[in-house]
């Protein structure tokens, strides 16, 4: 199995391609004062490196409790899990005094129009996304960050998700069976991270947010029984896709360009489909691109008996209100919005990553 390194000027699981497995959990803070904060970003930070290296878990004695649950044997494999944490607004409300220093553009998540939010489950002053090839080795994961933590913060919500093998080639399906992913941004391309992903610091951000990155999370409920029910001519003119193959409706291969240029009147592609208000690829608005990172769930079901199952939206950013805000404003009245329903989330900034053995994620905030 892959292993990421933990270490770097940005943490792996940003950069790093979607892994089968994860789990997104926000946490508030019950440590006290920066001194208590400051220990458990550090707690955090060493078992997170720990569990992303592997290896033997330390022996504390035959008396003592394990130190490990042991979900994963005797010896702790890496799995592809990476580790990533971010902070949310709250974070910097005075408890810690890091007023001064917060992202300048981080603040709760708003409601938009046709959003039905669950406060229950929005924000946080703290986001952990664990995500690896197998559920164990989240789940394992989730687990022994929480234990070495208990102190210092308490869960506020979670959801978990997962993502496809290609179906049949190509990226991943999400549970309304498109293709979704396709135009994503270069994640190898490291100029393109620098001016859509990476927050720099200097006169509009404290200097400590460098290569760090602004996170939107929105869990997405898809009303799937209503969806199931939907012709799929009228489903490919809501996305401007093919089902089966992905391809923009103006071409026939999954990468192609849409070629909107071609397509003025929206003949073929609706100037009302979602990747083309998305990103309607006109001068000025290649700076809105984000990277996308999108998992399906599964809730189970509902009090009425309806199936609860979605899509975790995820996106890096360079600045939030730039590029996803932006975005979505432009896609609230999209005709998709009456299959699916936001449910919760929240903003929040991905650290810059740990940079050796003696740093620690969050370090350059005190
Ligand atoms: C593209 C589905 C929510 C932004 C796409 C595509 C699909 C899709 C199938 C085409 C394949 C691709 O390029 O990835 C969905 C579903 C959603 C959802 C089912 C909700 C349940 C959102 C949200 C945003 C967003 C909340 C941002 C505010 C984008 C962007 C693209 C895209 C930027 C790429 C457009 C392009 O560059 O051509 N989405 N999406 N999507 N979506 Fe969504």
């Amino acid at each position: 199995a892959a292993r990421y390194e933990f270490h770097g000027a940005h943490q792996a699981g940003v950069l790093a391609p979607v892994r089968r497995s994860t789990s997104l959990l926000a946490l508030d803070v019950t440590a006290q004062g920066a001194a208590g904060l400051t220990e458990l970003l550090q707690t955090i930070t060493d078992t997170a490196r720990f569990l992303t290296t592997g290896g033997a878990p330390r022996e504390l004695g035959i008396t003592a409790p394990p130190s490990d649950s042991g979900v994963l044997g005797p010896e702790v494999t890496a799995g592809g899990l990476t580790v990533t944490l971010a902070v949310g607004a709250s974070l910097f409300d005075g408890r810690f005094g890091l007023a001064s220093v917060k992202p300048s553009k981080l603040r709760p998540m708003e409601d938009f129009p046709n959003d039905a939010l669950d406060r229950a489950i929005c924000d946080g002053d703290l986001l952990l996304q664990f995500e690896a090839d197998d559920n164990d080795v989240v789940i394992h994961g989730v687990r022994e960050v929480l234990r070495a933590t208990r102190a210092g913060m308490q869960l506020r919500w979670r959801r978990d998700g997962f993502s496809s093998p290609p179906r049949p080639s190509g990226t991943p399906r999400n549970l309304m069976g498109f293709k979704d992913g396709t135009a994503n941004i270069d994640r190898t391309d490291a100029k393109l991270m620098d001016q859509l992903v990476w927050a720099h610091g200097g006169q509009a951000e404290p200097a400590w947010v460098e290569g760090g990155s602004y996170l939107a999370v929105r869990v997405i409920r898809m009303l799937v029984e209503f969806w199931d029910r939907v012709g799929i001519e009228e489903q490919q003119q809501m996305f401007g896709r093919y089902k089966g193959s992905g391809a923009p409706l103006t071409g026939s291969s999954e990468f192609e360009d849409p070629h909107y240029e071609r397509d003025p009147n929206g003949d073929s592609i609706p100037l009302s489909a979602h990747i083309r208000v998305a990103n309607p690829r006109t001068p000025g608005t290649e700076n809105q691109r984000m990277l996308r990172r999108a998992f399906n769930y599964d809730g189970g079901i509902d009090a009425n008996g309806n199936l609860d199952q979605g899509l975790i939206f995820t996106a890096f950013n360079q600045d939030i209100e730039r590029q996803f805000v932006t975005v979505q404003k432009r896609l609230i009245d999209e005709p998709l919005v009456d299959y699916i329903s936001p449910v919760g989330g929240g903003y929040y900034f991905a650290l810059p990553g740990a940079r050796d053995a003696s740093d620690w994620l969050g370090k350059g905030m005190f």
